[in-house]
C-alpha cells in the first residue's frame, strides 16, 4: 500500500473511530485538537496492541476497563482547593466585592470542577465575606464518578488542601486518619450536575463562570464556541474566570474585557 493510500485508509478508520466514540460516549472528537488526540490514542493502542483504529475500537466495546481507561483520558482530574492561591486571593478581595456591589445573592458556575474543590473553594470565601445570604453554586463536570466524589466531600487528602489557609482548614473542615471531609454548611451549598461543556445545552444567567484547566486540548473552534455560550450566559457586567495559561485571544470581538489575567467581564 503506498503512503497515500495508508493515509487515506488511516483518515477513514479514524472518521469510523470518531463515530463510534460519539454514539457510545457522547464523547466528539472533533472538538480536540487532532495532533495531539493522535498521538496520546496512538499510546494507548499500543499498549493494548490495537493495529488501527478500527480494530481499536472494538476492544473499546468490549472491554468496558479499557473504555474507562480512555474515557480518562478526556478527563484528567486533578484538582485541589484555592488552585492558584493568588487567582483565589484577587477573587476574595476584588472580584467577589465587585459583583456583590451589583447584587447581593449571586449566582455562579463552575464548570469542569472535578472533584468539587473549586466550587467549595468559592462557596468557602462566600460564607466568609457574606456569612448570612445563600448564594447559588453550581458545579458540573461531564465525569460522574467524579461529581459523585464531589458530593460527598468526604475524603479529601493533605495535597487538595495543602493551600487552605490554617485557620479556613481548622474552621471547614475535619480530619479522620488521613482524610479531611468538608463541613455539612459549606458542602450543602453546591449542588452538583453532570454537563457536557461540548454538547450539551447550557442554562441560566450567571454572576460568575469559573471555566479553568478544562480546554486545554479543546481544538480553537470548540474554546470560541464554549466562551461565546459563557458569555451568552454571564449576566451584563458578569465576570469568566479562566486557568493561569489560559487567554480568550482567538476569540474575536468577544463582547469580553480583561480585569486581570485570568478574570475577564461581560461588557454591559
Ligand atoms: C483538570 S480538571 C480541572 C478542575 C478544576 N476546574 C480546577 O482547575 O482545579 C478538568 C476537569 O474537566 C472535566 N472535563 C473535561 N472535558 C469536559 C467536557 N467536555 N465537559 C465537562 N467537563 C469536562 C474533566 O472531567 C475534569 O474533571
Amino acid at each position: 500500500m503506498s503512503n497515500l493510500e495508508g493515509g487515506i485508509v488511516e483518515d477513514l478508520d479514524y472518521s469510523y473511530f470518531q463515530r463510534r466514540i460519539y454514539t457510545l460516549t457522547g464523547i466528539d472528537l472533533k472538538n480536540y485538537k487532532s495532533e495531539q488526540m493522535h498521538r496520546r490514542l496512538s499510546a494507548l493502542m499500543a499498549r493494548c496492541n490495537a493495529k488501527n483504529f478500527v480494530e481499536f475500537c472494538k476492544l473499546l466495546e468490549k472491554d468496558q476497563k479499557m473504555m474507562q481507561t480512555f474515557k480518562d483520558y478526556f478527563t484528567i482530574n486533578v484538582s485541589e482547593f484555592f488552585r492558584d492561591e493568588n487567582k483565589f486571593r484577587q477573587l476574595q478581595e476584588d472580584i467577589l466585592p465587585l459583583l456583590l456591589k451589583r447584587g447581593q445573592r449571586l449566582d455562579i458556575w463552575s464548570a469542569g470542577c472535578s472533584y468539587g474543590a473549586e466550587p467549595y473553594s468559592v462557596a468557602i470565601i462566600l460564607d466568609q465575606i457574606t456569612p448570612l445570604t445563600r448564594h447559588t453554586i453550581l458545579g458540573t463536570d461531564i465525569d460522574t464518578t467524579i461529581l459523585d466524589k464531589a458530593a460527598k466531600a468526604d475524603s479529601y487528602t493533605t495535597t487538595d488542601i495543602r493551600s487552605v489557609p490554617a485557620e479556613t482548614r481548622t474552621k471547614y473542615f475535619t480530619q479522620t486518619g488521613d482524610k479531611f471531609k468538608l463541613t455539612d454548611r459549606i458542602r450543602s451549598r453546591v449542588v452538583f450536575k453532570q454537563h457536557n461543556l461540548l454538547r450539551d445545552p447550557i442554562q441560566g444567567l450567571y454572576d460568575m463562570i469559573l471555566c479553568r484547566n478544562v480546554v486545554i486540548y479543546f481544538t480553537d473552534e470548540a474554546k470560541d464556541t464554549l466562551y461565546h455560550h459563557f458569555w451568552e450566559h454571564l449576566k451584563p457586567g458578569g465576570v469568566l474566570f479562566v486557568g493561569g495559561t489560559e487567554v480568550l485571544n482567538t476569540f474575536k470581538n468577544s463582547g469580553f474585557q480583561t480585569i486581570t489575567t485570568s478574570f475577564y467581564r461581560k461588557v454591559a
